[in-house]
């Protein structure tokens, strides 16, 4: 049935397999020779790679093998839509793609969609061609011709393809879009753009400028350089700005705090309260394919002379995570309900511990401190992230192919004290960065409400 989305005049069945020749559409660097800037943005984007990713292509072909070639067109119509409209996949080894196709999700095919059936598994509507629809109303090129869509300035075009149900048993996979859509973020109008294509990031925040040579001077060009988490695939294929700025991403999505006691007693028992808030993301982090993603606390907690007294999320020589507390992702099950990586053989949610947009999960860690422990004991925590597990890159790629790095998304500290000190000489504050940031905000929040006047 053909859902009408909220900015469109129509709705239509979504373009089938075949309809088009990758002829019909034009190549990025074409686009790039006027829209040179947007293009760099582009270029090294998870979009750009959305069929050469090396990680995609090594579970697309066991996805087809599993399947006997079931989800060939499925998964293709994402991550390679103009090789899907142009029936040039299947077959799946790529050997009738041809070289735009391989672009993935690129310049031409996001910008002759002209419509969508909804959102969820692709059901985009394209019409190659001369017309390029676009966010503005007064859009001029001598080379296109240029048509507003309100669908491209809203998540439901991201919506399209950033949702993903079992194509048999309906299964709900990335609920990327529906989760930013039960959110107070769409309540409150931010949408996937607002910190994904602006310099924000983890809201709106205006970019000046000129949509490509001979354009106008605008009060906000869009970027393209859409990036989320990924700094590992992004650094296999040498996209090194593409990597950090992931990096830079993640270590503004989630805040923590600790609630550590200022004193305890040798031998004592300490129980330390670390919370993890989704502060930045407009959806759980993790999201996307969380199922192969892993986000974790490290927690270490170490005597004035650096004497190790716990240590909890570490990894070893074998990237392996050593007794965290837990592993924040979802479990997907297999039909015999034993955990699977592999999500087109799914069929139920095993567990999800996902942190939700705005959400503060806490974590209790509990060590005895020893008798000839010296003052002041230090706690650190850390929160971690990566890709997909070693184990499973070394499953895929062989050992010591690829190393999936491991970043820091945010980090707190705590001191606990001799009871018997005195309390002006416990220098190291009883951390609160939570406080300091606080604060930041109050007086940011001040200066803007002054500008405002
Ligand atoms: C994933 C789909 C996608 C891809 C790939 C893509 N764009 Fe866009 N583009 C968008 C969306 C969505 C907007 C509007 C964003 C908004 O209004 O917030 C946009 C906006 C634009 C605009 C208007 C100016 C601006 O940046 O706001 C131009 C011009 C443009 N894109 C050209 C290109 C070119 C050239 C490429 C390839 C180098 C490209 N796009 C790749 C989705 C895409
Ligand atoms: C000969 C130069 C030239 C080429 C080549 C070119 N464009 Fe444009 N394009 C422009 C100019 C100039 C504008 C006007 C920008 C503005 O209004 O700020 C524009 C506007 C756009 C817009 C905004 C449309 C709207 O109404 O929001 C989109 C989207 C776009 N181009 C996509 C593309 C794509 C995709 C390609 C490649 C298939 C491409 N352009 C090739 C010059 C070009
Ligand atoms: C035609 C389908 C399609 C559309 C439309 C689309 N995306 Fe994507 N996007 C993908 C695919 C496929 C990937 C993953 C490619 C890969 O990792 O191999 C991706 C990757 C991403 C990533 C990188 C994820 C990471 O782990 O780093 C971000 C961020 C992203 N998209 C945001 C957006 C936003 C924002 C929009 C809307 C403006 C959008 N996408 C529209 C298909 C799409
Ligand atoms: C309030 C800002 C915000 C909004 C709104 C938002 N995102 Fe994100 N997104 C982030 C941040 C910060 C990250 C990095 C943390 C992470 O990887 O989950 C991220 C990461 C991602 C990733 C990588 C996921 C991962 O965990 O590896 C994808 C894909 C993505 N976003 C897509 C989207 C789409 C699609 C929408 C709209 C439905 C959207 N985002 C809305 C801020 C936002
Ligand atoms: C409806 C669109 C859609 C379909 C269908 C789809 N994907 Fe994706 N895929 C995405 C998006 C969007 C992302 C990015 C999410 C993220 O980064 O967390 C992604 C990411 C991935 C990744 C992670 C790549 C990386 O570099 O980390 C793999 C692997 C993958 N997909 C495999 C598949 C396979 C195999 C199929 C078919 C069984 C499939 N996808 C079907 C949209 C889709």
């Amino acid at each position: 049935m053909a859902m009408l989305l909220p900015g469109m005049a129509h709705a239509a069945e979504p373009t089938a397999s075949g309809e088009f020749s990758s002829s019909d559409f034009t190549e990025s660097d074409r686009c790039m020779q006027c829209h040179a800037i947007l293009g760099t943005q582009w270029e090294g984007t998870m979009h750009s790679n959305a069929y050469v990713d090396p990680f995609y292509l090594e579970e697309f072909h066991a996805a087809s093998e599993d399947t006997d070639g079931l989800v060939d067109s499925f998964c293709s119509r994402c991550h390679t839509p103009i090789g899907v409209v142009a029936g040039e996949i299947p077959p799946a080894d790529g050997s009738q793609l041809s070289e735009i196709a391989k672009d993935g999700v690129q310049c031409d095919f996001c910008h002759t969609v002209s419509g969508s059936d909804g959102t969820g598994n692709a059901p985009f509507i394209v019409t190659p061609g001369d017309t390029k629809w676009g966010p503005f109303k007064d859009s001029n090129s001598a080379f296109h011709e240029s048509e507003y869509l309100e669908l491209h300035t809203r998540s439901e075009f991201c919506g399209m393809c950033h949702e993903v149900t079992h194509p048999v048993n309906g299964l709900l996979i990335d609920d990327t879009y529906p989760v930013w859509k039960n959110s107070s973020y769409a309540q409150e109008d931010v949408s996937c753009q607002d910190c994904h294509m602006t310099p924000g990031i983890t809201g709106f925040e205006a970019n000046p400028g000129r949509a490509g040579s001979g354009a106008p001077q605008r009060d906000h060009i869009s970027l393209h350089s859409t990036v989320g988490g990924n700094a590992f695939v992004t650094g296999i294929l040498g996209a090194d700005k593409q990597r950090d700025m992931a990096i830079e991403r993640l270590e503004k999505a989630a805040t923590l705090d600790m609630d550590s006691p200022e004193t305890a007693t040798k031998g004592g028992n300490v129980t330390v309260g670390v919370s993890i808030t989704n502060s930045g993301a407009g959806h759980n982090i993790p999201t996307g394919v969380s199922e192969i993603r892993e986000m974790w606390l490290e927690v270490r907690a170490a005597d004035a002379e650096g004497r190790e007294i716990y240590a909890a999320g570490t990894t070893n020589a074998n990237g392996g995570i050593i007794s965290a507390n837990t592993i924040y992702n979802n479990v997907l099950g297999d039909s015999e309900g034993k955990p699977t990586h592999s999500f087109w053989l799914a069929e139920s949610v095993l567990s999800d511990n996902r942190i939700g947009p705005k959400e503060t999960v806490v974590e209790e860690h509990a060590f005895t401190l020893p008798e000839d422990v010296v003052y002041p004991v230090n706690v650190e925590a850390t929160l971690k992230y990566r890709s997909a597990s070693q184990e499973l890159i070394d499953h895929l790629f062989g050992e010591g192919v690829h190393e999936v790095p491991v970043i820091d998304m945010a980090e707190v500290s705590g001191a606990i004290y001799d009871p018997d000190s005195p309390p002006e000489s416990r220098t190291q504050s009883q951390s609160s960065p939570g406080f300091t940031v606080f604060a930041a905000v109050a007086v940011l929040l001040i200066v803007y409400a002054y500008k405002k006047q």
